[in-house]
């Protein structure tokens, strides 16, 4: 059987013929290529090719789907046309990058991870869902599940950040939200969007950080770290999959056919729609796999790749590639019956009109929405640091607020927010404003996000002199993360540090708030800071948030989805790392370290500080031996000793000390939570399946090696205040 034969599904008989056979057995070759073909609609532009004018190829069936474009009167004109004025009546598919929020823009997904709680993740994925359906959309692009270990590359703002566990419960919980787990109708509900998990896979590891460039990961790497999610995504019902822009060891993403058809297809069994990347088929030609359009398009064709994003190449190169028989019409059709499955399984056929009831800004529950929206953000923000500066005392009178990133509304909402409104975004200084209304608080500029105009500095020293304590709002600009937007010193830039440092000079105390979307090099700034703040992108309701959580009416619970490296010289760095034959001794040359620098990171995965004292005791497991069908309950005990009412959010790893591969020191198995007053004590509960242990063995099939298990539990995968306890796998 040829490797592609998988693709396409066997044949239904004439007697059951349902709406979708007779469909494509009406279709010409140019209708079918058409229901292949995905073109921008002209609002945004998120890729190098330029929309065009896409009425007339819709009427002819030459479009089968759209991005980049909602509202329900646009939506509905496009759709009119496509049932009312083509052959065959079949609606277009309205996707779009529905990243974090639509409408109201929520925070970046790596703040939103800092959340660790995947019923927010669901909510949020939900509530952006009903917005951009009640605008017409009825795909997202997202979740972007993408595991990022090094912040040069700038996506990692939108990815779950470093762990792959954190990822597949982050892919679950976004598929579920998007597609309407719940919901009366399920994906079919108007507030319903289908997910795309994307970018399949291992995008988040390019080479030095560049976006778009090649990876090189093992085939370890692939099934312990940069897979896991997507398997998690197909599991939850996700209903479309991206394979990424880059290639794996020399292999485009786009015609993998051993990740796409023989892994996903095949292995996962996925049979939903893989749509290309933007232009990405045409880019095989840049990626030197194929020579022509005909063969790009043969090529992601045969590797199961449904729609081709933007870059004409199915359009233009699958006739000439039928005819010249590297493809078959089976093969057309299979692509064809797989976009028809999910307009149908979407409800597009018999409600075509159904999104985009409403405009998407005067959806219901918009009021709730953006409280939610101010939950999430507070839930979002990790206090890095604190020398017991903040919470701000209520008897402050006088405060200042220096920086570039203090008061500019766009700046709050981050990459990926096109239907968001920059003019509904709280900005920093607002949200204080509003919080602390008998303060005064004085703002100065500075310096800009970038440049190198040091003009301001003596302003913003001399705004300091009466103030008490001063927020510093340094950064990044949104659109220095997200797509296209690799750093390779990803510290403070333009002339931040000069303003900072002239800031530190006047010896007040500062609370040092970053935005950024990914973590920044600021080790130095971080050491001078009585307080350091990190508020990723947060979106509409930013400045609210960051006003709750420095004035204390929240009590931040934000924790570190990523390490956060002290400098660029030591990424990639993560938690999972596995222990060299020399670790690093203090004392001892030959050891793994560094000449100049420590081998820790500034913060480790799961760092964040509340405003209070919870401290963990008697990590405890029911069983000490335990064999691979086993189910464990491990428990420590949480108590509140400090004066407030705080919530603490506990990690569980593992480590399997010795085994037949070297395994990771740490790896992530559980998270929980336990909020509790003053003087409480609580207990958090982990349900371990045994089988969780569990590595890819040399056949890639999982295995439980019987031996010593190591458990940890801690409030950050920091080695130093881990609590640990034995256990021991037996032989089956
Ligand atoms: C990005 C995708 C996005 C697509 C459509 C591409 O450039 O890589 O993440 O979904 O554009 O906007």
């Amino acid at each position: 059987m040829p490797e592609h034969q998988f693709l396409v599904p066997r044949r239904v008989r004439a007697a059951t013929m349902t709406r979708i056979d007779k469909l494509i057995a009406a279709m010409t070759l140019e209708e079918k290529i058409g229901q292949l073909n995905m073109v921008a609609a002209g609002l945004t532009v998120t890729g190098p090719v330029l929309a065009a004018d896409v009425t007339k190829d819709i009427r002819a069936g030459r479009i089968g789907s759209l991005l980049n474009v909602w509202g329900a009167p646009e939506v509905h004109a496009l759709q009119k046309i496509a049932r009312e004025e083509t052959r065959l009546g079949i609606p277009l598919l309205i996707a779009n990058d529905v990243l974090h929020g639509h409408r109201t823009i929520f925070p970046i997904p790596l703040g939103e991870a800092a959340a660790f709680d995947p019923f927010l993740w669901q909510r949020s994925a939900a509530e952006a869902a009903a917005e951009a359906a009640a605008d017409g959309v009825a795909m997202t692009f997202a979740p972007m599940i993408d595991i990022a270990r090094d912040p040069r590359w700038g996506r990692i703002a939108e990815s779950p950040g470093e762990d792959p566990w954190v990822g597949a419960r982050f892919a679950e919980a976004k598929v579920r939200g998007f597609q309407g787990a719940g919901l009366h109708e399920g994906l079919a509900d108007v507030k319903a969007l289908a997910a795309t998990a994307k970018h399949f896979c291992a995008y988040g590891a390019p080479l030095a950080g560049l976006d778009y460039a090649s990876t090189d990961v093992s085939e370890r790497l692939l099934r312990e770290v940069y897979l896991p999610p997507f398997a998690a995504a197909v599991a939850a019902g996700c209903a479309a999959i991206m394979p990424a822009f880059n290639d794996v060891a020399g292999i485009p993403m786009t015609v993998h056919i051993p990740l796409l058809g023989n892994w996903l297809r095949r292995d996962l069994g996925f049979a939903g729609v893989i749509v290309s990347d933007y232009n990405a088929i045409a880019e095989l030609l840049r990626h030197g796999v194929a020579g022509d359009l005909v063969e790009a398009a043969a090529a992601a064709l045969l590797a199961g790749v449904d729609i081709d994003m933007m870059s004409g190449a199915y359009k233009e190169g699958l006739p000439v590639a039928l005819a010249r028989g590297l493809v078959s019409v089976e093969l057309v059709d299979a692509a064809v019956r797989r976009v028809l499955t999910l307009k149908e399984r979407l409800g597009l056929f018999d409600k075509p009109f159904g999104r985009g009831s409403m405009s998407g800004a005067a959806a219901p529950g918009r009021a709730e929405r953006r409280a939610f929206a101010r939950e999430l953000a507070c839930r979002a923000i990790v206090v890095l640091k604190n020398d017991r500066i903040l919470p701000l005392s209520p008897n402050l009178r006088h405060i200042t607020l220096i920086g570039p990133l203090a008061d500019v509304p766009a700046e709050m909402l981050g990459p990926w927010a096109m239907a968001g409104n920059a003019d509904v975004a709280v900005t920093i200084r607002e949200g204080l404003a509003a919080a602390l209304p008998k303060a005064t608080i004085e703002f100065a500029l500075g310096v800009g996000i970038t440049g190198t105009d040091v003009s301001g500095i003596a302003v913003a020293r001399e705004c300091c002199r009466d103030a008490e304590l001063v927020v510093l709002c340094l950064g990044e600009a949104a659109n220095m993360s997200g797509e296209a937007a690799s750093r390779a010193n990803p510290g403070l830039p333009g002339a931040q540090v000069m303003l900072a440092d002239a800031i530190f000079d006047l010896g007040k105390p500062v609370a040092l708030v970053l935005c950024s979307g990914r973590p920044l090099m600021i080790a130095a700034a971080a050491e001078k800071a009585s307080a350091v703040v990190a508020a990723w992108f947060l979106g509409v309701e930013a400045g609210h948030a960051v006003a709750d959580v420095l004035t204390g009416k929240f009590n931040p619970t934000g924790r570190l989805p990523v390490t956060w490296p002290r400098d660029i010289g030591q990424v990639p760095i993560f938690f999972s790392m596995r222990q060299p034959g020399r670790p690093a001794a203090p004392d001892d040359h030959y050891t793994s370290k560094y000449l100049d620098m420590p081998v820790e990171p500034l913060f480790y995965f799961g760092h964040g500080r509340s405003y209070g004292r919870l401290a963990l005791s008697n990590l405890r497991a029911d069983k000490s031996d335990f064999k691979s069908g086993d189910q464990l309950t491990i428990e420590v005990d949480v108590s509140n000793e400090g004066p407030v009412f705080g919530e603490e959010t506990v990690f569980l790893f593992a480590r399997d000390p010795v085994a037949s591969v070297a395994r990771p020191l740490l790896e992530l198995k559980g998270v929980g939570k336990s909020a509790l007053r003053p003087g409480e004590g609580g207990t958090v509960r982990f349900d371990l399946a045994a089988h969780e242990l569990s590595f890819p063995g040399s056949d890639w099939k999982p295995v439980l090696e019987p031996g010593e298990f190591l458990l940890f539990a801690g409030t950050s995968a920091d080695p130093k205040q881990l609590l640990s306890i034995k256990l021991r796998a037996l032989p089956d």
